[in-house]
């Protein structure tokens, strides 16, 4: 649901604001107090290091004293909290609620805000570590935590109810991956990424409650939102796909984009031993694959048996190999919702590249096994797969063709040919693709619609970054600093 993704946008950036600030700032306070001192404080990077990355005007406040610095942060957070959700909520009610209205799944004809408070609870920074070196970006991870107490109330309504839901008990745990692209020129910072890290995955919980009256009055509900909500995460904030904000005017960031990698020519060849869902006969299988969520692919249908052979070949593109993986989905093909038969994703970073290999997959009745009571077998799937990485002329045509599709997807929805949330699957698959019409919208416009977002964000943020700074230079509660 764009709900919790750009709450988490809005938050991620303000954040890394809030720590690249930080440590810009106390590198100057410290500077001016004893110019000495800041030798001291680089930490894990040397000074050589630094002056590599950033020129004359390498950015020392990048690296202090892991556990104090986190200290600081937390304080700092605590400080700024109110205008950071201040901040969040303008945010939201601007740019997510558009994107709500496309997430939209059939059967609901409304969906907003009646209520939107990020609450008194600022999230937790639990430690940094700067990552790595490459040769103009310094990355960070930032641990985050958030148990906090908001106040979100989204007004559903669908034809057969109307309803008020509010969403409960949000803890978020995650790990923030900031990237600073460095610059020659003061600030020094051209652009930040922020991204999700997926390892260890984003934990994101909630409980929907139903104001003055009952979730299954709109059946499918609560599962519905959970699937968008992973679909959007995965999709637009988990590793590597990121949010790319660039700092000032014409700056070039297709650099830091994600761009297509490399191919994988996928055959699926059949599988074994499925489960049996059908009361008469047998299932009627087939296989939902993806490495993106918002670039599904399917085979045929294979009528009446749990030893069905597909041989169908699909070609999906590959934008990280080292962390992304593809997805296989088997489903029944039922009259009223197709059922999942099993489950299995196969990380793509130990293929070889240019090896066609087979490989006999054990299908899972669900990745989240401790939500599963039936851990019987679910038979196996068997796939040949094939890697092969761009050339540039092939990543540019890659590039293309995915824009390409994704408006085409986008032209398709709004001339009504697929629903506001359906892609060309439909039963229960449908359900799993809750959120691709939106997605496809925001990537198809480059992620303009998500830099937007955040880049509104961005800007107030930083605007109250600079008052709280200002504020706290009349207190006089701190070294003298001086945003200019
Ligand atoms: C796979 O999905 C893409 C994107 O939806 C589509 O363009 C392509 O034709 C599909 N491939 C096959 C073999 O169905
Ligand atoms: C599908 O791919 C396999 C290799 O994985 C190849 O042998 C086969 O000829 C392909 N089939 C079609 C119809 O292209």
């Amino acid at each position: 649901m764009g709900l919790i993704s750009g709450m988490l946008m809005g938050m991620a950036v303000g954040i890394a604001l809030v720590a690249g600030w930080d440590r810009m700032m106390r590198y100057r306070s410290t500077q001016r107090i004893a110019k000495a001192v800041d030798i001291k404080l680089l930490g894990s990077l040397t000074r050589d290091d630094l002056k590599k990355i950033c020129g004359d005007n390498f950015p020392e406040w990048i690296s202090f004293p892991v556990y104090e610095q986190v200290k600081w942060l937390n304080k700092l957070l605590s400080k700024m909290w109110p205008f950071i959700a201040e901040a969040a909520t303008v945010v939201v009610k601007e740019s997510v609620e558009p994107i709500l209205e496309e997430y939209r799944p059939p059967g609901i004809s409304s969906l907003k805000f009646s209520k939107f408070f990020l609450g008194n609870v600022p999230p937790k920074i639990e430690g940094i570590r700067v990552q790595s070196l490459k040769k103009g970006q310094i990355t960070m991870d930032i641990d985050f935590r958030w148990g906090g107490d908001p106040s979100i109330i989204l007004a559903v309504e669908a034809l057969v109810a109307s309803l008020p839901i509010q969403l409960k008990n949000l803890q978020v745990f995650t790990v923030i991956r900031v990237i600073f692209q460095l610059s020659e020129e003061i600030p020094c910072v051209s652009a930040v990424v922020v991204a999700l890290l997926s390892e260890p995955k984003p934990r994101i919980d909630y409980t929907l409650k139903a104001v003055g009256g009952s979730l299954t009055a709109i059946p499918g509900l609560s599962d519905m939102i959970d699937d968008t909500v992973n679909t959007i995460v995965s999709d637009m904030l988990q590793w590597p796909h990121r949010i790319v904000v660039p700092i000032g005017v014409s700056v070039d960031t297709s650099e830091l984009e994600l761009k297509p990698q490399g191919k994988l020519s996928v055959s699926v060849v059949k599988a074994t031993a499925l489960k049996n869902m059908e009361m008469i006969g047998k299932s009627d299988p087939y296989v939902v694959l993806y490495i993106r969520p918002v670039l599904k692919n399917k085979t045929k249908v294979f009528d009446n048996s749990l030893n069905p052979v597909w041989n169908e070949n699909f070609t999906l593109i590959v934008e990280d190999k080292e962390t992304q993986y593809i997805t296989f989905e088997v489903f029944d093909k039922d009259i009223t919702q197709d059922k999942k038969l099993g489950i299995v994703k196969l990380p793509l970073v130990d293929l070889e590249a240019d090896t066609l290999k087979e490989h006999e997959l054990r299908l899972l009745p669900a990745l989240d096994m401790l939500k599963i009571k039936d851990k019987k077998d679910r038979g196996t799937l068997t796939v040949k797969v094939l890697y092969h990485a761009f050339t540039k002329e092939e990543q540019l045509a890659a590039l293309e063709e995915e824009k390409r599709i994704l408006e085409e997807k986008k032209r398709l929805k709004e001339a009504g040919m697929i629903g506001s949330t359906m892609d060309a699957f439909e039963g229960a698959a449908s359900m799993v693709g809750t959120g691709i019409g939106a997605g496809a919208n925001l990537v198809g416009s480059g992620l303009g619609a998500g830099a937007g977002l955040v880049g509104s964000g961005f800007s107030k943020a930083g605007k109250f970054v600079g008052k709280s700074f200002n504020t706290k230079k009349n207190s006089g509660s701190s070294p003298s600093v001086k945003a200019d």
